[in-house]
């Protein structure tokens, strides 16, 4: 079986890592191609490196743009890289532009998709990330689903004859490095300037459009987080660089110390270092979970519900209108406790997405 990879955002690499090594374990042949959504080292180069994946066999150099600019860029890059090597599945990752360049570049050379992370839904259409992971299951032949939850909106969607329960590929990645960050393989992670990770700091990141893009709700999010009575350690995307210089937003204000995203170990230890997690992140939600730290997100919903549980996750649609204590108290409190089962799975998901492809593929 012939399986071509498509990523190109931080979240696809993550992802990618457990699935490269589960096909390394075949006889398979894995091509990875690289779209160059994401190009800057930080947010790429550091997770092949530190995650052990290959380099990518083919790299499509995209670069940023306008939705429909890099979209259309991925998809017209990728017409001649599947025509020439005809795989039997195109393997494409989460919800990203990338995600959906690469199914359409697939279903329209009538090459076999899978999807891994099927079925996630947030019902706010507002979101890219919505557009694109609902497109992209209606035209996929093999739906990957996470969860239970997954499934049932898959079903509900009339898809489930092509849905299939893989687990979560995060869950594997994420427990491997937690345990080589606890074994003392990886190197203290630089947080930034003014968090010392003896005293408790909450760890926080923001990057949703709908958090960066409009000055007053950046505005209100960046005022919170720096009326906070602990050290927050503000991991900057670029997206929120470029937006808060652009609408005149300091970040680096009260509680907030700003630094650069990290590699994936990195980000483990830190989460593991913290008292909490303040986040728009859907990969960080999770993260906070299974690492045992209470996460607040900063988005009127989740697609990552199970987290809500227990109260392992609190959602703060609107830090604008919340007075500063109440803020303040959910974002600082301490981690449940209370059980969650394993909503995610064992931690071999990727295994499992191999060997549903073979199934799905009678191979
Ligand atoms: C993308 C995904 C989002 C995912 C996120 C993870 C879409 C629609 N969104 O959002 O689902 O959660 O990745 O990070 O695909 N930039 C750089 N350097 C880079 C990449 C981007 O400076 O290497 C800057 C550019 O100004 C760019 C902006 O960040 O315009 C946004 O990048 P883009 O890839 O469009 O979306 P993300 O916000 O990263």
């Amino acid at each position: 079986m012939k399986v071509i990879s498509i990523v190109g955002a931080r979240p696809q690499l993550v992802k990618l890592a457990p699935i490269a090594a589960a096909f390394a374990e075949t006889e398979h042949e894995h091509v990875i191609v690289h779209t160059g959504q994401h190009y800057d080292a930080d947010l790429s180069d550091v997770f092949f490196s530190g995650l052990g994946i290959p380099d990518p066999d083919v790299h499509l150099g995209v670069g940023s743009g306008s939705h429909g600019v890099q979209t259309g860029a991925v998809l017209s890059a990728l017409d001649p890289v599947l025509d020439e090597h005809r795989p039997d599945w195109v393997l494409v990752y989460g919800d990203t532009n990338s995600t959906i360049a690469g199914a359409l570049s697939a279903v329209k050379q009538h090459i076999p998709v899978a999807h891994l992370e099927a079925g996630l839904r947030s019902f706010n259409r507002r979101m890219p990330e919505e557009h694109n992971r609902v497109l992209t299951d209606h035209c996929a032949d093999l739906l990957l689903a996470p969860t239970e939850e997954a499934m049932r909106h898959l079903a509900g969607e009339g898809l489930e004859h092509r849905a299939r329960l893989s687990g979560d590929v995060m869950v594997d990645i994420c427990l491997r490095i937690r345990d080589a960050v606890l074994a003392g393989e990886h190197p203290a992670p630089a947080l930034p300037e003014g968090i010392d990770p003896a005293e408790p700091f909450l760890l926080a990141t923001l990057h949703r459009p709908d958090n960066t893009d409009d000055p007053e709700r950046l505005s209100a999010l960046v005022g919170s987080l720096a009326g906070l009575p602990l050290p927050v350690a503000l991991l900057a995307h670029p997206r929120l660089v470029a937006r808060a210089e652009q609408h005149g937003i300091k970040l680096e204000q009260g509680s907030v110390h700003v630094g650069r995203p990290l590699p994936y170990a990195g980000l483990v230890a830190a989460v593991l270092a913290s008292a909490g997690v303040v986040t728009d992140s859907g990969g960080l939600q999770k993260e906070a979970y299974l690492l045992d730290r209470a996460c607040t997100t900063v988005r009127p919903e989740t697609e990552w519900v199970e987290t809500l549980e227990g109260g392992w996750n609190v959602l703060v649609p609107d830090p604008h209108d919340l007075p500063a204590a109440q803020w303040a108290a959910t974002a600082c409190r301490p981690a449940p406790g209370t059980p969650r089962g394993v909503p995610y799975g064992d931690g071999t998901a990727a295994r499992r997405v191999v060997r549903l492809m073979e199934e799905a593929a009678g191979a």
